[in-house]
């Protein structure tokens, strides 16, 4: 039987990047999409993952897409783990510019691809059994916390949307997957967010015993896609073993209390 297809966003860094690797160790056809076309390159010749490279808040680059996919072979999977935060302004203090773009970024580039691939995952479920749509949200989509407002809303506006999607789909063979995330340790996420303060960046997780990892987000997100096609894990919250909530974070070693 030929291998199935993954389309990964985000795939040029993180926890896409983690997830292109992860599916294709595991037998995966996997498509590898972010704007860095350098960076995917080097994943291609890595590991095999194709490059393409499109701005996911373009309309014409996602309609592109689409039409390569279609011509290259089927589409099993999309993973949209593509997105990310700007800025941790009060919401008093928020600026629209970066508001606007963790709109962009997290819920119409999840609205236009789900409008642009929903016609391949049909076709790949209805000829190989079944096809997933998987969203990375965040913990952030569940929980406000001071400074995260810009974040909490596009994540949860998000997460309204795969939900809402699951409920459309009812009754075809499309499973809708959401993967919520707590603090995950990548690269750029913070730095991103805090405008490229690498200091700040790494105050995020100072003394936090093991973030999760991209590799443990991936390792989720593998086993979500390979679980048995009738098993739909709707949702699943993740989070390192230090975060026992959004306001709950141990920092320094953790340790067994005396009973
Ligand atoms: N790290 C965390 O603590 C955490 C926790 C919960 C949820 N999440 C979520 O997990 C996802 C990945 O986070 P991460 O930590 O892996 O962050 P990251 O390393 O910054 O990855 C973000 C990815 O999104 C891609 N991207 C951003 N804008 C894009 C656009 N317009 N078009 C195409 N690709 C775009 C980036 O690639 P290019 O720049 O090359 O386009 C990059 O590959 C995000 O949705 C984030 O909100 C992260």
């Amino acid at each position: 039987m030929a291998n199935r297809r993954a389309v990964v966003t985000g795939a040029s860094s993180g926890i896409g990047e983690a997830t292109a690797r992860a599916l294709r160790s595991r037998g995966w056809d996997v498509v590898g999409v972010a704007r860095r076309a350098d960076r995917l390159e080097a994943l291609e010749a890595a590991t095999g993952v194709v490059a393409y490279a499109a701005d996911l808040t373009v309309e014409a680059d996602v309609e592109a897409l689409a039409s390569w996919l279609a011509g290259s072979g089927p589409v099993h999977a999309l993973v949209q783990v593509a997105g990310g935060a700007r800025g941790t302004d009060r919401v008093a203090e928020g600026t629209a510019a970066d508001w606007r773009w963790m709109y962009e970024a997290n819920v119409l580039s999840s609205q236009r691809l789900v409008a642009h691939l929903l016609p391949l995952l049909r076709r790949a479920a209805a000829s190989d059994s079944h096809a997933d749509a998987l969203f990375v949200t965040s913990t952030a989509a569940q929980v406000a916390y001071p400074g995260g407002g810009g974040y909490n809303a596009a994540k949860a506006a998000e997460s309204m949307l795969v939900s809402a999607l699951r409920l459309e789909l009812n009754g075809e063979p499309i499973r809708v997957i959401e993967i919520a995330p707590g603090m995950v340790r990548t690269e750029e996420f913070s730095l991103n967010r805090l405008g490229g303060d690498a200091a700040a960046a790494d105050d995020v997780y100072a003394d936090v015993e093991q973030p999760l990892s991209a590799d443990d987000v991936a390792d989720v997100i593998a086993y979500a896609l390979g679980a048995p096609g009738h098993v739909n894990l709707d949702l699943v919250t993740v989070r390192p073993v230090a975060q026992s909530a959004q306001h709950l974070l141990a920092r320094g070693p953790l340790r067994v209390r005396e009973s």
